[in-house]
């Protein structure tokens, strides 16, 4: 392992449990898959792993709803197998992050079990927000919020002795309760999961939904002009910062942790606030991840990342997908390459060609581990697997697709089980003889796309990503550092990566072309890699990028 400041150049492989490897046969992803693929991963060239959560859950959100904070869900494994494989991802120089969930608890966790039995006005109901209804029976919500995932944010309680109860506030799914970061219980609570965690070998903490802990008390009705989404109207508030000042300082007294943020703002100000002094050391980049594949588009983008960590010296994140968005592939491969989560349906009603959201998809991936910081890796893109839109409703599993009444498809296609080997579904994902079929269905055109495959052939996704992140782990001028735009034709996005003036080894040049034509490569020295030929006249052809060797 490097240094106390890995995570500012890290390579980071999001790993989403469910979906990796199945080594029991019941058709579900699990730890002792993942433990069988580390050396997948070492050698793929990763820094480290996110886990997507892990914890004991009735899966109403897939995990995002947790019901226990200090174990592992039984489907995925025992604390023992947590144990071993951060033992053997360390042993291999891979460190472990994980997803901390603090906006929500399940509503099988003990608290909210427990504040339901206690009756309104019970410290217990403090723990989370519950509030009369309204109306002159109470039956109307206590606001007009509506869920992130469609519906409204307030689900009514039967008290204890069987009457029409108070209500309470979930941003997410009825069965996410919304914790109250006022309420000192819940502080201390998460204080001790981080150490828990750190505790145990942990390095990082992925902060879940980060903007929307702490909420206005009087909890305001919202204009009708405010539509519910990531960043809702009344989150994102001053006091949040507390809660991170004080996470902060739990992870101070571990070497080499890491806190990183899921905060949706378009705010770039508020969000530059979240990396502040003694707050979170880094957070993730959504304008990059949602951003259409133009030039303009993205140097404006670029710019902005690097400007609002410009003042804290927080490294960028540069991420193009996650389980929550559509797979890049298919993006690319639409007339509008852009993305929103709160218009998924449109982005749906788009065709998709595969080859030309592929070519870009690789040019993109290059573009992406260019740039000055750490990049993130949803796994699957190292395979170029595409979106899977043609799920059949019945086995549609995202709450988001039941809440809408199938209005926005969600997100279960980005979260179909990895290919590994073979002709045919499974296709290695779950032993032979399992007992289960893999709990999305996988596309059978997949088996080209399998890592068996993938590795024999010499110019597939894989092989790219493998060479990539081998040459940016052994270049010093790449990862964390500074990048100097050169001037560039309309539809051209092209900097320099250059090593600090004491540092040994050369400079990274990278162009990826963007414009309708070939364009002449800038000088160099050489082609270390190309996301695809480049013409015989040596010009690099549109929707490709080069990584070029300058003295
Ligand atoms: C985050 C997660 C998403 C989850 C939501 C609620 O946005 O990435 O998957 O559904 O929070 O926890």
């Amino acid at each position: 392992m490097t240094s106390d400041l890995w995570w500012r150049s890290a390579a980071i492989y999001q790993l989403y449990v469910r979906s990796f490897a199945d080594g029991n046969g019941d058709g579900t992803g699990d730890l002792p898959g993942v433990r069988s693929h580390l050396a997948y991963l070492a050698d793929l060239g990763v820094d480290a792993i996110w886990f997507n959560p892990w914890y004991p859950s009735p899966m109403s959100d897939a995990g995002y709803d947790i019901s226990d904070y200090r174990a592992i869900e039984p489907v995925f494994g025992t604390l023992a197998d947590a144990d071993a494989l951060i033992a053997e991802a360390h042993a291999l120089g891979i460190r472990i992050i994980i997803d901390v969930v603090p906006n929500h608890a399940s509503d099988q966790h003990p608290w909210f079990a427990a504040a339901l039995a206690a009756g309104p006005g019970s410290p217990a109901r403090e723990r989370f927000w519950f509030r009369p209804g309204r109306g002159p029976s109470g039956d109307e919500p206590p606001n007009n919020w509506q869920s992130i995932f469609g519906g409204p944010a307030w689900t009514r309680v039967t008290e204890p002795d069987g009457s029409p109860g108070e209500w309470y506030l979930h941003l997410f799914a009825p069965q996410q309760p919304d914790y109250n970061w006022s309420n000192l219980d819940v502080r201390r609570e998460f204080e001790d999961v981080l150490r828990f965690w750190f505790g145990r070998g942990v390095d990082g903490i992925r902060i879940d939904s980060g903007a929307l802990l702490t909420k206005d008390p009087l909890l305001p009705d919202v204009g009708l002009d405010e539509p519910p989404g990531p960043a809702h109207p009344f989150t994102d508030r001053d006091d949040v910062h507390d809660v991170y000042r004080s996470w902060r300082a739990v992870a101070d007294g571990y070497p080499a942790r890491v806190l990183i943020g899921e905060i949706w703002l378009p705010d770039a100000a508020r969000l530059a606030r979240y990396v502040a002094a003694g707050e979170l050391h880094t957070v993730f980049n959504f304008p990059y991840l949602t951003c259409p594949w133009d030039a303009a588009a993205l140097r404006q983008v670029i710019d902005e990342t690097l400007a609002l960590n410009a003042p804290s010296g927080a490294p960028a994140i540069w991420v193009l997908s996650n389980h929550d968005v559509d797979r890049i592939v298919s993006r690319y491969g639409r007339a509008d390459t852009a993305f929103d989560l709160l218009r998924r349906r449109y982005f749906h009603n788009f065709a998709v060609d595969l080859a030309l959201g592929t070519r870009r998809a690789r040019a993109a991936a290059l573009l992406t581990m260019a740039l000055p910081g750490s990049v993130y890796i949803y796994q699957g893109e190292e395979l170029g697997l595409w979106e899977v839109q043609d799920i059949p409703d019945e086995l549609r599993q995202d709450p988001i697709w039941r809440r809408t009444g199938g209005a926005d498809p969600g997100r279960d296609g980005s979260r179909v089980p990895l290919p590994w080997s073979g002709t045919e579904p499974p296709f290695g994902f779950s032993p032979a003889g399992a007992v289960r079929e893999p709990w999305l269905p996988q596309p059978k055109e997949w088996r080209e796309l399998t890592v068996s495959a993938e590795s024999a052939s010499g110019d597939s996704m894989l092989r790219l990503y493998r060479e990539a992140l081998r040459i940016r782990r052994s270049s010093v001028a790449l990862g964390d550092g500074v990048m100097a735009w050169l001037p560039a034709i309309s539809g051209v996005l092209a900097f320099d990566r250059l090593p600090g003036s004491d540092a040994a080894g050369g400079g990274v040049r990278c162009v990826a072309n963007l414009s309708g034509g070939p364009v002449e490569l800038p000088p160099h020295a050489a082609v270390l890699l190309a996301s695809g030929p480049l013409t015989g006249e040596g010009k690099l052809p549109t929707d490709t990028t080069v990584w070029l060797r300058i003295q």
